[in-house]
């Protein structure tokens, strides 16, 4: 199963990406994890990315489709992989097409911008795995620890409140664009489906929403 989550900032994609990839037992590639770690490590790439990152805005398509690439070619793919937060320009999904990555589903998460801003603020991520709690809708089992590996949550550079609404408006200017490009390229391509859902309400219930979309 190759699948793509599509959705704004703080849309439930890490969360809902987790789940989906435990139950099916494939690997997530999240383009923002993996920028994350390269900041993280220090890297040339990481150290580029940061800056473009904590300002709200995207990081060059070129990069983040060579990252893909190379990930998508790793052994654990085989079986296929969960996209979360790529492509998210139309170049990107332009790209991913060209270079022969496999797409079954895409599926998009839908919620308003002011439910996102109030989410962005009780966020806490495992920087480690990106792995994503909130201290009121979705906690973790023991406060300020994550639930796999006991290991402390952090906050989000770009979770503050301009950045998340910058984010939001590059999100509207160059991914929402991706909505009418995928829905058009699934009307000529029959094999791939778009599906949308409802991302406000409890966790569990969108999980099993997507479940049942995805199945
Ligand atoms: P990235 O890390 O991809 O961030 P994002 O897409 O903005 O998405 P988030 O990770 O913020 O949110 P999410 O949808 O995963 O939500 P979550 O599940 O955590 O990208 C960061 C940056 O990297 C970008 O700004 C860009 O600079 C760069 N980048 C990354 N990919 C790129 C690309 N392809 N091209 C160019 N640049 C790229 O949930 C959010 C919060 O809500 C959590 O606290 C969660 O617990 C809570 N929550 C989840 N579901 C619910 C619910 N149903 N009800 C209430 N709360 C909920």
């Amino acid at each position: 199963m190759r699948i793509i989550l599509l959705g704004g900032p703080g849309a439930g994609k890490g969360t809902q990406g987790e789940f989906i990839c435990s139950d099916l037992q494939i690997p997530k590639i999240a383009t923002g994890d993996m920028l994350r770690s390269a900041v993280q490590a220090g890297t040339e790439l990481g150290q580029a990315a940061k800056k473009v990152m904590d300002s709200g805005e995207l990081v060059s398509d070129d990069i983040i489709l060579s990252l893909v690439k190379e990930r998508v070619n790793e052994s654990d793919c085989k079986q296929g992989y969960l996209l979360d937060g790529f492509p998210r320009t139309v170049p990107q999904a332009k790209g991913l097409v060209e270079i022969g990555i496999k797409i079954d589903i895409i599926v998009e998460i839908i919620v308003d911008h002011e439910e996102i801003v109030k989410r962005m603020s009780g966020r806490w991520v495992h920087p480690q795995s990106g792995r994503s709690y909130h201290t009121v809708y979705n906690p973790p089992k023991k406060h300020s620890l994550d639930d796999l590996t006991g290991e402390p949550l952090v906050q989000r550079e770009d979770d503050k409140e301009n950045t998340v609404r910058k984010r939001l408006s590059v999100y509207e200017e160059q991914t929402r664009p991706l909505v009418d490009w995928f829905q058009n390229y699934v009307s000529e391509h029959e094999e791939v489906k778009f599906k949308t859902v409802d991302g406000v309400g409890n966790v569990t219930e969108i999980r099993k929403k997507i479940s049942e979309i995805i199945s």
